[in-house]
């Protein structure tokens, strides 16, 4: 999986689905020089010329001007002595100065993947599964050395790369940016795609030129965001669905974040992804180590659909952890949408039986029963139960649910606080706040400082009294508003720079502890929705509540653009009421099944308000759901039809010996006089023959090539339907 060329200094890293190769230039200059198809051993075709460019400065050999960093690609580009696009690195030395000279050292390849020290990564199981290559680099005026990882996979088309920066100094030095990966491709020409959004409005995909100069794509939230997740990918021009070269690239962090794609003077394109650097200044002594999240990066030659599923079978196989990984998620029911904050025991024991007749597996407690919880503006902070609503214990209504044959979850927001709450009176210095300015709300409530050990503890010893006492089988946990006066009181004041990335690795800390001592426990991550919808947050928790948009024809877009990167399995998506809480919508309930379907199917809605159909139409649905979640939640998945393009989405679902699969399809609008519409399969045994249930007998080749011809014929807005395929 690694080469190295001694005497060509070129390092290869190769598996059967791409090869990455860098060398090591005049100077120790470590230059990037190619990434893409496996390629079978790598000679040198890619020697980049030497030119003398005006304006590019000469260093270090003043007399050598046809060699400057300033065009050349490169795998750590500096700052500060002559390439003057993005660098990869700031730090400020104790003399005040900004530049920094790395240059290559040393190597060594490591079997396996090593684990980063405090932060979530991907992992292997068995050692030989991957290789990684670590450079060192070396800034010898300051004795600084950063190493930058590699990690290969054996039989996946996913590279790794982060950095870790050593202080070999006795002067500190303070670390100003430091991306996890910088690469240069030359003579592409790329567009790129992201994942933007805003809150109920998760993960739009746009697609969009690359122009000169910089496309900053960031949050400065303190979280990954709804804004803008933290993925991009590069892809040429005529790449789609199923063809073409496609270069994704996440982030596996939780907080602040930034991706940069630079096109310089020379149509040369820089991407660089890592912590958000303009919150960021780390200070680094003497011998001490800072270690940069990982970005996954994945290739695809085979456009968008393969670069979604390589993501989906790393993150299901790689980075999702505990007894769920790779199990089928239980259908749920959340009160939020059926009572907001207005519940108490005996509502709640009543809904968890009109659940249980339905099929529901799981209830699940939302917001409301804690303190004096009665609106969003109190008692956050004090995680002990209410009296008034559960005068008999939350345990005795656990109890009562399970009793059920139903598991039982509740739902927390242990990084927040509330003004109005037991833990603010007596501790106001625990939350991010700079004594003396007057600081932000935000839905009412402030960020509990979780750099801080002994906040962290408060919050931990609350949490274990209760999981402790209470049954519990599953935690939502939700962070519901973005970072402001971001300032500790528990560090000195050079050390703020430290408090955004110190607040989220004290997060990590927590949420390793949590799951490691409730390992039963089913974790679901919410931020307001998909506000932390990332691999950080992945690796503690093995799902995600998608979107606090529960609408079924935004969903088609949320949930077609979170399966980018994100697995089905990991993505929750509920049936709720109509009208729709968000949107006011009507929609039917088969469409709301359906799109909820596509995910890991919960319900959150007034079950009183069902007619006796509905309820019989629901129970009948969660018997076809059962029986294919395995199949979606875990098959391959396929997008046939872009809901960003049209009227129309579609997506597949096909198991990995493609004996099985599920297709749905759905119209938003109803519109007269429509073309034809023609399904195109995909993922099918192209030899083989399927039986699609209630239409007929057809070969893969036949259904994926020719295409199955739909009527337009709509006569209700919100239309759709599934094909349930069997191989014969
Ligand atoms: C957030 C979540 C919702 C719900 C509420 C409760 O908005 O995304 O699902 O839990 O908080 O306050």
């Amino acid at each position: 999986m690694i080469e190295f060329d001694e005497k060509k200094k070129i390092f290869h890293l190769k598996n059967s689905y791409f090869s990455y190769v860098l060398g090591i230039e005049d100077f120790g200059v470590l230059a990037h020089l190619y990434y893409g198809k496996p390629i079978d051993s790598y000679r040198g075709a890619r020697k980049y010329p030497r030119i003398d460019r005006s304006f590019s400065p000469n260093f270090p050999d003043a007399e050598n001007r046809l060699f400057s960093r300033d065009t050349l690609p490169q795998e750590f580009p500096n700052y500060g002595c002559g390439d003057f696009r993005e660098s990869a690195i700031v730090i400020e030395h104790n003399d005040g100065s900004v530049v920094s000279d790395f240059r290559y050292k040393d190597y060594k390849i490591i079997n396996g993947k090593p684990k980063i020290p405090g932060l979530p990564s991907t992992y292997t199981v068995e050692e030989a599964e991957a290789k990684t290559l670590k450079i060192i680099l070396e800034d010898s005026f300051s004795l600084v050395q950063a190493h930058l990882y590699y990690s290969i996979y054996k039989d996946r088309s996913v590279l790794n790369r982060r950095v870790e920066l050593i202080n070999k100094n006795v002067a500190p030095i303070s670390i100003k940016k430091l991306v996890s990966m910088s690469l240069d491709f030359v003579g592409k020409d790329f567009e790129m795609i992201q994942l933007n959004g805003a809150w109920a409005r998760e993960c739009v995909i746009e697609r969009s030129k690359i122009f000169k100069g910089i496309h900053r794509l960031d949050s400065k939230r303190g979280t990954s965001s709804h804004q803008q997740n933290p993925f991009f990918a590069l892809l040429g021009k005529n790449t789609d669905e199923t063809q073409g070269e496609v270069y994704g690239f996440n982030l596996v962090y939780s907080g602040s974040h930034e991706m940069i794609i630079e096109k310089d003077q020379y149509n040369q394109i820089r991407v660089q992804q890592g912590i958000q650097s303009s919150q960021f200044n780390w200070i680094l002594k003497e011998n001490e180590k800072f270690s940069t999240p990982e970005v996954v990066m994945v290739y695809s030659s085979d456009g968008l659909g393969e670069m979604s599923r390589t993501f989906h079978h790393l993150y299901n196989e790689r980075l999702v952890r505990g007894i769920y990984k790779e199990k089928v998620r239980p259908i749920l029911f959340n009160n939020w949408e059926a009572t907001y904050f207005d519940f108490n025991d005996d509502k709640i024991v009543l809904l968890a039986e009109q659940a249980k007749q339905l099929g529901i597996e799981l209830f699940v407690l939302d917001d409301g029963w804690f303190g004096k919880r009665n609106n969003d503006r109190t008692s956050l902070g004090d995680w002990y139960v209410s009296q008034q609503k559960f005068p008999e214990g939350l345990c005795e209504t656990a109890k009562r649910i399970r009793k059920l044959k139903m598991k039982f979850g509740i739902w927390f927001e242990p990084e927040m606080i509330s003004e109005k709450s037991d833990l603010y009176r007596d501790h106001p210095e625990w939350v991010l706040h700079i004594p003396g300015r007057p600081l932000s709300k935000s839905r009412n409530q402030y960020v509990l400082d979780f750099s801080r050990k002994e906040v962290r503890e408060n919050i931990w010893e609350q949490m274990c009294q209760l999981l402790d006492s209470t049954p519990v089988d599953y935690i939502k946990w939700d962070m519901n508003r973005h970072l402001t006066e971001v300032y500790s009181v528990g560090v000195s004041s050079i050390h703020q720079g430290e408090i955004h990335h110190r607040y989220v690795l004290g997060l990590y800390e927590f949420l390793e502890k949590l799951i490691a001592r409730y390992p039963n426990i089913l974790f679901e991550s919410c931020s307001g929705g998909g506000g932390r919808f990332d691999p950080g947050m992945l690796f503690y928790m093995s799902q995600v509540w998608t979107s606090d948009n529960t609408d079924a024809i935004s969903r088609l877009k949320i949930q077609y653009g979170t399966s980018l990167v994100y697995p089905i399995s990991t993505m929750g998506s509920h049936v709720s009421a109509a009208p729709n809480h968000q949107t006011s919508r009507n929609t039917n309930l088969q469409i709301r099944e359906n799109v909820a379907m596509s995910g890991n199917l919960g319900y959150e809605l007034d079950l009183k308000k069902l007619t006796k159909e509905e309820k019989k139409f629901i129970e009948e649905e969660n018997h076809f759901y059962i029986k294919y979640r395995k199949l979606i939640q875990y098959g391959e998945f396929y997008r046939l039809k872009n809901p960003f393009e049209g009227n129309i989405a579609a997506w597949m679902f096909v198991d990995k010996n493609r004996k099985n699969a599920v297709v749905f399809y759905f119209k938003i609008l109803a519109e007269p006089s429509d073309p034809i519409d023609i399904l195109y399969f995909d993922g099918l045994d192209e030899n083989a023959e399927y039986e699609i249930e209630d239409i007929g007998r057809y070969s893969g080749s036949e259904l994926m090539y020719a295409g199955l011809m739909l009527n337009p014929e709509v006569k209700e807005d919100y239309q759709s339907c599934r094909f349930i395929l069997r191989k014969l």
